[in-house]
């Protein structure tokens, strides 16, 4: 089947790279919506008609599925665009939120963009849930200064030492995972939950074809890192 992803840019190639791997015979249309970037502060009618934008892009390329592979553009939009099309739209925020609330620990900590904070999509009855928005974090990754400021991002990270698990509740910070977990905090990516939770097909010829509306050379560094070189890349 064809499958339709999208974020406001390298987040989603997370996503999409946990979904190869659990569904690699699917063919895969990417878009990531970088001249836009970030989403995490953008109005709600801001983001409802860039994700409207996306998806229409995506149908264009015959899709028969499509998820929104942005933590941003899910918490705000989501109950939105969940109907209005002729096909299935998944979320990412969904899955992992089943999963909180199926899950023994108790103290919760989640971290994302400020609209995504702010919409509180993630207190789960009957759990210590602490939030924090965490918007430096997406420009540190695009422009591929994660070692230059780890010492940043252990700052900001500090209070959720004591926390039982992490939830990345931006699809860019499983990049961050590595010095995340150095600091010894569990964490939850909403990719990996997503496939885990995920039944569909995998059928078709295994393609990957990725749309920026602006492509630079780090955003193609850090795609090869995320998906090795096995894919096409394309201006929208
Ligand atoms: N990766 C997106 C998210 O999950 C968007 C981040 C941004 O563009 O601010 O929220």
């Amino acid at each position: 089947m064809r499958i339709g992803v999208f974020d406001s840019g390298l987040g989603g190639v997370n996503v999409l790279s946990c979904l190869r791997r659990k569904y690699p015979n699917n063919d895969y249309i990417y878009f990531g919506d970088t001249k836009n970037l970030p989403y995490g502060d953008k109005s709600k009618d801001e983001l409802l008609k860039l994700a409207n934008d996306a998806i229409k892009f995506l149908l264009t390329k015959n899709v028969d599925i499509i998820i929104i592979a942005c933590g941003t553009v899910s918490s705000t939009c989501y109950e939105k665009l969940k109907n209005e099309y002729s096909i299935p739209i998944y979320d990412i925020i969904t899955p992992t939120i089943e999963y909180l609330n199926e899950i023994k620990d108790e103290k919760i900590g989640v971290i994302g963009t400020n609209r995504t904070i702010e919409s509180n999509v993630f207190l789960v009855p009957n759990k210590k849930v602490l939030q924090k928005a965490t918007p430096s974090f997406v420009p540190i990754i695009e422009n591929n200064l994660i070692k230059e400021k780890e010492q940043e991002i252990i700052n900001e990270l500090e209070e959720f030492k004591d926390y039982d698990i992490l939830v990345l509740g931006c699809t860019h910070y499983p990049s961050l995972k590595d010095i995340i977990n150095k600091m010894n905090i569990k964490t939850i990516d909403m990719g990996e939950v997503l496939i885990n939770k995920l039944d569909i097909n995998n059928e078709g010829k295994g393609t990957c074809e990725l749309y920026f509306s602006l492509i630079t050379v780090n955003l193609i560094t850090n795609i090869n890192n995320i998906l090795g070189n096995n894919y096409y890349i394309y201006t929208k």
